[in-house]
């Protein structure tokens, strides 16, 4: 099984998460269910939270990317902590503001945000606003003039690099949909823009390089980069930034092959590289803002199922087919991404068979994952599918009508639910 501090075999021979039986939560909330570590996820969020505090220049502090796992128990966990918080639609705007987290501490990001969205931001006083482009940094001042308002604003910029080759790159990774390319010249023009606008201050530049990000080096590379293009908008525009929000992209491992990432270290390093880069420059440092979503989440949720059916085709795969999939966890279907499983109810058991975890929709390609190693699947098991706290409950859908699982919060050894099961009447609400 995946080696992970909170999952763990009982005297029943169970998995337990957090000390907490999984064929037990099965059996009380039925399944599929989503399982939220509750503790881990805070402790991941103090981690990145003290960890900025100390090791980066005054007015650090994390972003929980929201968009990994939002729901307004997340967002309250967030504040409490006293975390900032990411937040890409409306939508996610609303769902922080009604768990009480001040406007203030809210970065409304998106690379097509509507009037109305920005109209609902501006109005509702967020703290920030990453524009992603020219037209968007006019809109945001026609808005803002329109609401008597003034907001700060960082400009998202594409600085060029590939997380994964380590290479800085002048075309490919500039060719992406977000953000003003830096190596194209385009960005220091949004920039001269930006200072030229009369109803927003710029209060620095977002950039993200991306996700799954296992060490430094990536991160030590972007920030070469901006403090190259800092030093550059400060010679010829005269203008030295407050604010440099790195974005997120911290990794978890998926399966027992990946590393586990030290992401103290990895903030740690890209501190002591910011450090140097701006005593090199003479650059006084800015406030580094930094956006981990799955960092936080992802290794704290367990999906629980119960096996429906097994097949085993004789030369082919044995399928375990569950109550949920791509539903539930679209991230096999779309990404290919791989998961670690668990038969919760033989936990102890050697994993010695490879199974195909078949989902339930009327598709083929609902799988949640294809040759895992698994124990023997039975009828009736708990299925537990691993690592799934970030973009599972974010990204579900109702395919199929299917009602999307509960959420279920584990705490000091206690279950309580926080996102409710959809029902029937939940799926035809809105039907006319
Ligand atoms: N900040 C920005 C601007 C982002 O675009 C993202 C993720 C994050 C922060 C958080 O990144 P994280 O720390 O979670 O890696 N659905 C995909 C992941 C998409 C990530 C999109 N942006 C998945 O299931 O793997």
């Amino acid at each position: 099984m995946l080696h992970q501090q909170n999952l763990t075999v009982n005297a029943a021979g169970h998995l337990a998460v957090g000390g907490v039986d999984a064929v037990a939560l099965a059996g009380e909330y039925g399944t599929p269910l989503y399982v939220l570590d509750e503790d881990m996820v805070r402790e991941r969020m103090r981690l990145y939270r003290d960890v900025m505090a100390q090791a980066f220049p005054a007015g650090s502090r994390p972003y929980y990317a929201s968009k990994a796992l939002c729901c307004k128990a997340l967002c309250a966990w967030a504040h409490e902590e006293g975390l900032g918080l990411d937040a890409v639609s409306a939508g996610e705007i609303y769902t922080a503001l009604a768990a009480g987290v001040p406007a203030a501490d809210i970065c409304f990001h998106g690379n097509a945000k509507t009037e109305a969205e920005l109209r609902c931001a501006i109005a509702s006083g967020v703290g920030l606003i990453a524009a992603d482009g020219e037209e968007e940094l006019a809109r945001i001042d026609a808005v803002a003039a329109a609401l008597h308002a003034r907001p700060r604003v960082l400009l998202r910029v594409t600085p060029g690099i590939d997380p994964h080759t380590f290479a800085a790159v002048n075309t490919g990774v500039v060719d992406v949909k977000f953000g003003v390319p830096i190596p194209t010249g385009q960005a220091l023009a949004a920039t001269r823009t930006a200072l030229g606008m009369k109803h927003m201050d710029l209060a620095g530049f977002h950039c993200h390089i991306g996700s799954q990000i296992f060490d430094a080096s990536p991160f030590h590379l972007e920030v070469d980069v901006m403090l190259s293009f800092l030093d550059q908008v400060r010679r010829e525009l005269g203008y030295t930034v407050g604010v440099l929000d790195l974005g997120g992209g911290f990794a978890v491992p998926y399966t027992e092959d990946e590393p586990v990432p030290d992401c103290e270290e990895m903030l740690r390093r890209t501190a002591e590289r910011l450090d140097a880069r701006c005593r090199e420059l003479d650059y006084p440092a800015p406030a580094v803002l930094m956006e981990p979503g799955r960092g936080i989440v992802g290794a704290a949720g367990v999906t629980l199922y119960t096996v429906q059916n097994v097949k085993s085709v004789p030369g082919g795969s044995t399928f375990a087919a569950v109550d949920g999939g791509m539903g539930d966890n679209p991230r096999y279907a779309l990404y290919g991404a791989r998961h670690s499983a668990v038969i919760a109810d033989r936990a102890g058991d050697p994993a010695d068979r490879r199974v195909t975890i078949a989902g339930r929709c009327c598709e083929s390609g609902d799988l949640v994952g294809e040759d895992v190693p698994l124990q023997a699947p039975r009828a009736g098991d708990t299925l537990a599918v691993l690592v799934t706290g970030a973009y599972n409950y974010s990204m579900a859908s109702n395919y199929n009508r299917v009602p999307r699982p509960p959420i279920v919060a584990l705490r000091g050894g206690e279950s309580r639910i926080i996102v409710r099961r959809e029902t029937a009447e939940d799926l035809v609400r809105l039907d006319v």
